[in-house]
């Protein structure tokens, strides 16, 4: 066995145990389609590490990368794929899951793949014939629109995050078909995979956190992340209807620490993107994620945030003059909600509140949540935490709705 296929078999033996591949077709197919001649620039090792690897730079911004391998094996088994299906996937990047989805719906089946810039779909296309796996249709095109020209599709697969459910991808979904997106729900990246009803509703089958590089195009959406100073600092906001209220008073309010409540609970970086993160923004839809990166991701004031890849986050919920944020320090000692600026203790008492919800609702996270997306135009289901996205609604359940 070549030095390639050992260490495919290893990844593969890996995402098993982990629980991240469940099926033996999925297995199959990671066993099978050979990573490491989608990343010709990149070692067999670099090749199949669980990490991403980024592919395309362009100004200091990550423009396309092959995604982790367990992201991939998750989404692979949330798409739930059968020989045979049509399938549109858009963000075709090197064209590595493009090749493992043919493998999974086999000769009778079709896989399109789209992606916007036209040197990716080229050297993609060359990944392909390299890999064996020549009856990919690449397309080179915004996959806002998705691919018309081939649909209906028996699944719709985003490997790219959208801030958006466009009814394009709805409406090239065949009747009871599955469309899986990374969507970004008030600030918390959300791997759903949702199910066409009759009804014109989707309903999730499953949910899974995740972390992708953003949509450009026609259906980029607003930008979210502001910069609160040149050193680092950083507000990421849950809702891109909320503007943050004074960015200097909150940079200033940083500066300016006041009274803190104990909490009875310590957060991991999960927590604060997709667990207590996407509770607290569903409760306070103008909670912003506080991002320390840089210069002030090794600042004292960034050392009580919660280490999250090479940098430091929290949540915070703004006030009058300053915002209430969730710290703790590093010595494994339970978190504290801490005044900044002029608010007074009444907003710490009120995130308190809610985090001590979250708690007594067993801290529930993405794999907890079922959502019901009703595109404009249809009926929308009753229900207490709606998002509004541009083309659609999302009601999100499970998460116990905190006290009003
Ligand atoms: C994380 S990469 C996809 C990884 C890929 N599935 C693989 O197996 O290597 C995201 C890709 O989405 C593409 N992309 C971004 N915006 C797009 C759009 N509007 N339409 C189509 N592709 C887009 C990027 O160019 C990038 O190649």
């Amino acid at each position: 066995m070549g030095s390639a296929q050992e260490a495919r078999a290893r990844m593969v033996d890996a995402l098993r145990r982990d629980g991240r591949v469940r099926t033996d077709a999925v297995a199959r197919a990671m066993s099978t389609v050979p990573r490491h001649l989608f990343l010709p620039d990149s070692t067999v090792e670099t090749a199949y590490a669980d990490n991403a690897v980024v592919t395309k730079v362009v100004d200091g911004v990550a423009l396309s990368s092959a995604s982790q391998p367990s992201m991939v094996a998750i989404m692979l088994e949330q798409l739930d794929l059968r020989p045979g299906q049509r399938v549109l996937e858009i963000g075709a990047g090197t064209g590595y899951n493009a090749a493992l989805m043919a493998q999974l719906v086999g000769r009778a089946g079709v896989v399109t793949s789209v992606d916007i810039d036209e040197d990716i779909v080229v050297a993609a296309a060359g990944h392909l014939v390299a890999a064996g796996c020549p009856d990919v249709v690449l397309v080179t095109g915004d996959g806002a629109l998705g691919h018309p020209a081939g649909a209906p599709y028996d699944r719709v697969v985003l490997t790219v995050g959208a801030a958006d459910l466009r009814p394009e991808w709805v409406a090239q979904l065949a009747a009871g078909g599955r469309l899986l997106l990374p969507l970004r729900v008030r600030g918390s990246q959300l791997s759903v995979a949702l199910d066409l009803g009759a009804d014109g509703l989707l309903r999730s089958a499953s949910v899974r956190s995740c972390a992708f590089i953003r949509l450009r195009g026609e259906g980029a959406g607003e930008e979210q992340v502001v910069a609160l100073d040149d050193e680092g600092w950083w507000a990421e906001l849950a809702d891109p209807g909320t503007s943050l209220p004074d960015r200097d008073a909150i940079r200033g309010a940083l500066d300016r620490p006041g009274p803190e409540t104990t909490l009875g609970v310590r957060l991991a970086g999960a927590d604060v993107w997709d667990g207590l993160g996407l509770w607290l923004a569903l409760a306070e839809p103008t909670v912003f994620r506080l991002l320390a990166r840089d210069a002030a991701a090794a600042s004292d004031t960034a050392a009580e945030l919660v280490a999250i890849a090479g940098a430091r986050a929290t949540l915070a919920v703004p006030g009058v003059g300053g915002f209430a944020a969730i710290v703790q320090d590093d010595d494994g000692g339970p978190a504290r909600v801490r005044c900044h600026g002029d608010v007074g203790p009444e907003l710490a008492a009120h995130v308190a509140g809610l985090v001590a919800a979250w708690v007594g609702a067993e801290r529930p996270h993405s794999a907890d949540l079922q959502l019901t997306v009703s595109p404009r135009g249809t009926v929308r289901p009753p229900g207490r935490c709606r998002v509004e996205l541009p083309s659609a609604t999302v009601l999100v359940e499970h998460l116990r709705p905190p006290a009003p």
